[in-house]
């Protein structure tokens, strides 16, 4: 049995040439915003205040500097890989063809937890934003709904059975999903444009009430706690920002999804976390600057943030445009894990049931709603807490994965017309590892033991299920399923 059998890039250059039952539709403006959807979110409108108040003060400027940082090392890498292999399914796809079918599964497996667990954590984010809007409009959402389950919601007593608010926004952005790749990058491209102004809005209206008294001491002193202010509280800061730069890689997903994948990949991952990084530094700075970092740990920062700048007429707007930004964060991340269960799936490694594509708006719709319910049940009962940690973790070993991936191509095979080279590859390649796996450390020890259990469930499956059902080998002539 040859557990790291592979696919050569030309055999999924050509796969990519003849499979044409995925709709090409998106350009590199589509693929940018598509970036930005799912970079855009929690991280910026939550997390930034917690960091500044727990770990890095004003400093978190220099959190999201190195956070975004590591990321571009990482986006570099991608953006080789997919513009050479244009083809769903992203880190996974690229493991298939680099190391192996093994490391492919591990890879599939792991991104699921950044993507399904992602669009989890995000849904209950969401949730909370839209009950505290609906207070702020004079309508109470009944306890029992409003939080997951034996968790007490905001102005409540009694804990909550069912986050109801969670399971809506899955159901609908499943129903967008199965309708049309076309459709559900349009929606993103409203979206995007009104998080997007909401952030800039935030950037030029509060500027001025800026008081740099607020930035000293830009680094408060260490307490005597590892992570408590200081250098590491600025590094364990960057460990928990990371999650606010994941998802430019969900754009390598709809790779098969792109009219020009070999051009508009690399314009799709690099342009939309350029993007991101620039405003993440400018609204951290900003919100450190308007008020003390003291205050700032609460669950609407920016809101807060904007009212201590007298604009408290931007209050209700910001937290519609995180209500927004926080559903094309979901819309991306289901749309990512869909087209990775989408790949493994036409590889045999899951049932090819998976992988059935809609005859009429030509998106695997049987994947979308699986996935979508998946996600709605353990997003009504899980907390943010509970699922954060572990999306950060899975992703960031997605991208040790992809960096230590591209860097055995260039040694495999050198000579590939590769249209995107990843600049000082045998550099970037190796820091973009060594910083994942530097944030990967940064992390505590109950995620990592997660990470173990999720990868031994997944483990069994894969000897259970795929090793036996695995096209590959089929083709190899090594089992009895017949190749499509
Ligand atoms: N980057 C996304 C967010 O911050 C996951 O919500």
């Amino acid at each position: 049995m040859n557990l790291f059998r592979r696919k050569s890039v030309t055999e999924l250059q050509n796969e990519a040439a003849t499979d044409h039952s995925l709709k090409r539709a998106l350009g590199a403006l589509n693929l940018t915003m598509l970036g930005i959807g799912a970079i855009i979110g929690t991280g910026i409108f939550v997390l930034t205040g917690t960091v500044a108040a727990l770990n890095a003060g004003p400093a978190v400027v220099l959190s999201f500097v190195l956070a975004g940082v590591a990321s571009i090392f990482a986006a570099l890498c991608y953006s080789e890989f997919a513009s050479l292999v244009p083809m769903a399914g992203s880190a996974y796809t690229y493991g298939y063809a680099t190391l192996g079918e093994l490391i492919a599964w591990i890879i599939g497996w792991d991104l699921i937890l950044e993507y399904a667990l992602g669009a989890v954590t995000v849904a209950i984010g969401w949730s909370g934003y839209v009950v505290s809007f609906l207070k702020d409009i004079g309508i109470t959402m009944p306890c029992s709904l409003a939080a997951a389950h034996g968790v007490v919601a905001t102005g409540c007593t009694e804990p909550a059975t069912l986050n109801l608010p969670a399971v809506i926004i899955i159901a609908i952005v499943t129903t967008l999903l199965v309708i049309g790749i076309k459709e559900s990058a349009n929606v993103n491209n409203v979206i995007v444009f009104v998080k997007v102004a909401v952030v800039l809005l935030f950037i030029v209206a509060a500027a001025h009430a800026i008081n740099p008294a607020n930035w000293h001491p830009f680094m408060p002193p260490n307490t005597g706690h590892r992570g408590e202010f200081g250098w590491t509280g600025v590094m364990t800061g960057a460990g928990v920002v990371f999650f606010a730069y994941i998802g430019f890689d969900a754009v390598s997903t709809a790779a098969q999804e792109a009219k020009n994948p070999q051009k508009d990949m690399p314009v799709g991952i690099i342009g939309s976390l350029l993007v991101c990084t620039v405003l993440y530094i400018l609204v951290a700075g900003i919100a450190t600057g308007v008020m003390s970092y003291k205050d700032l740990n609460v669950p609407d920062p920016i809101a807060v943030a904007a009212d201590h700048a007298g604009l408290g007429w931007m209050s209700s707007l910001i937290k519609l445009g995180a209500i927004a930004g926080l559903s094309s964060v979901i819309l991306v991340m289901l749309l990512g894990q869909s087209r990775v269960f989408y790949s493994m799936a036409r590889d045999g490694l899951l049932p090819s049931f998976v992988n059935r594509v809609h005859p009429r708006f030509q998106t695997p719709y049987i994947t979308s709603i699986v996935t979508g319910i998946g996600v709605a049940i353990v997003s009504a009962l899980l907390t943010v807490r509970e699922a954060g940690s572990l999306v950060s973790i899975g992703t960031l070993l997605a991208f040790v994965i992809v960096s230590i991936g591209i860097m055995a191509l260039r040694v495999r095979e050198p000579n590939l017309p590769r249209a995107f080279k990843t600049p000082a590859v045998f550099v970037v390649a190796p820091l973009g590892a060594i910083s994942a796996l530097y944030l990967m450390i940064s992390l505590p020890w109950t995620t990592w033991r997660r990470l173990i259990i999720w990868f031994v469930i997944g483990m069994i499956l894969y000897f259970a299920y795929g090793v036996r059902h695995s096209r590959l080998a089929a083709r190899d002539g090594k089992t009895t399923v017949p190749p499509r």
